[in-house]
């Protein structure tokens, strides 16, 4: 059996795991589910995960309540800011510290890049970053990485779309980082605004072909295995007026489908606003649904992986 290398571990960055851990992390998923409700109840059993979650989120803290709940642990947290001392002016530093306290493990939102790295460095018990400003958010991408091998039956070989707000978005970046583990080949769709960071990009260049254009290509939906979309992320705009330019600009629907390779999957990290109409969520190629319930299943590997040395 292999060391399990995710024990104490923090997930600040997907940077900080090899391939061969995270297919490590995608194995342990999936016997997850061979497991009997009583052996997964061991795995969490009295421990408390925290959350912490200084910006909105639905799938992400619900679907690591439900992980840590279906492992037989239980959780503690702050999702609303007005309701805690936050709102009276407490720290990230302090509110962590005193998370620390009560918690074995814990999960982070803040809009802040760094923000993760911060609070690992502050606390005792391993951090997971639940997203940190526009920087990165690894459990996402973890567990689109899952989905794609679940959907595709592997990575490498694959032409992936990548459709959205490439500057700010965070997921994006993550997602990045994890496909430079494999022979893929990227392409990345924005408006001119919203143009993925260079300086977040950097190296990745070496390791897979990015290739990036300013308008949906109907060439590249006919080779695509997968096209992500994302949405606008209108909190990160400093100028409201620049969101008002680029807001529903692109908007995949049931007849733009018809030009895309038959079996292409659709994923999206959601929240969805426009940028996917509801016509497709009905099509087979539509698994952004899928996707999201995947995030539980993954996140119960992880939080059960990193609270015990040899778990399952
Ligand atoms: C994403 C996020 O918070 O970055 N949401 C999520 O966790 N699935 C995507 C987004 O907000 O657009």
């Amino acid at each position: 059996m292999k060391t399990n290398r995710f024990f104490g571990r923090d997930v600040v960055s997907i940077n900080d795991f090899s391939r061969d851990e995270l297919e490590f992390l995608f194995e342990k998923t999936n016997k997850m589910k061979e497991l009997k409700p009583k052996e997964k109840d061991e795995l969490g059993k009295a421990r408390i995960m925290g959350y912490l979650f200084y910006e909105p989120s639905t799938r992400t803290r619900m679907s690591f309540e439900a992980a840590m709940a279906s492992i037989g642990g239980s959780s503690i947290g702050i999702s609303d800011l007005r309701s805690s001392s936050i709102e009276k002016g407490e720290s990230l530093q302090d509110t962590v510290r005193v998370m620390d306290l009560y918690s074995d493990i814990i999960i982070l939102r803040h809009q802040l890049d760094g923000s993760s790295k911060f609070a690992a460095e502050i606390s005792d018990h391993p951090i997971i970053n639940g997203g940190s400003g526009s920087e990165e958010h690894p459990t996402q991408a973890m567990l689109d990485l899952y989905t794609i091998i679940k959907e595709k039956k592997r990575i490498d070989g694959l032409k992936i779309c990548i459709l959205g707000d490439l500057k700010y978005g965070r997921t994006i970046y993550s997602l990045l980082y994890g496909l430079s583990n494999y022979d893929v080949e990227v392409i990345l769709i924005s408006p001119p605004t919203l143009k993925i960071r260079q300086e977040s990009i950097y190296g990745l260049k070496n390791k897979m072909k990015i290739v990036e254009l300013e308008e949906i290509n109907e060439t590249v939906f006919q080779n695509s295995d997968i096209l992500y979309v994302t949405r606008i992320q209108k909190e990160r705009f400093s100028d409201p007026q620049e969101y008002e330019k680029v807001k529903g600009v692109y908007t995949i629907d049931s007849t733009i489908l018809k030009q895309f390779k038959p079996d292409i999957s659709i994923m999206h990290p959601l929240p969805r606003i426009d940028e996917i109409s509801q016509d497709v969520d009905n099509k087979s190629n539509a698994i952004y649904f899928k996707q999201a319930s995947y995030g539980k299943d993954l996140r119960s590997a992880l939080l059960a992986l990193i609270l015990n040395e040899s778990p399952i």
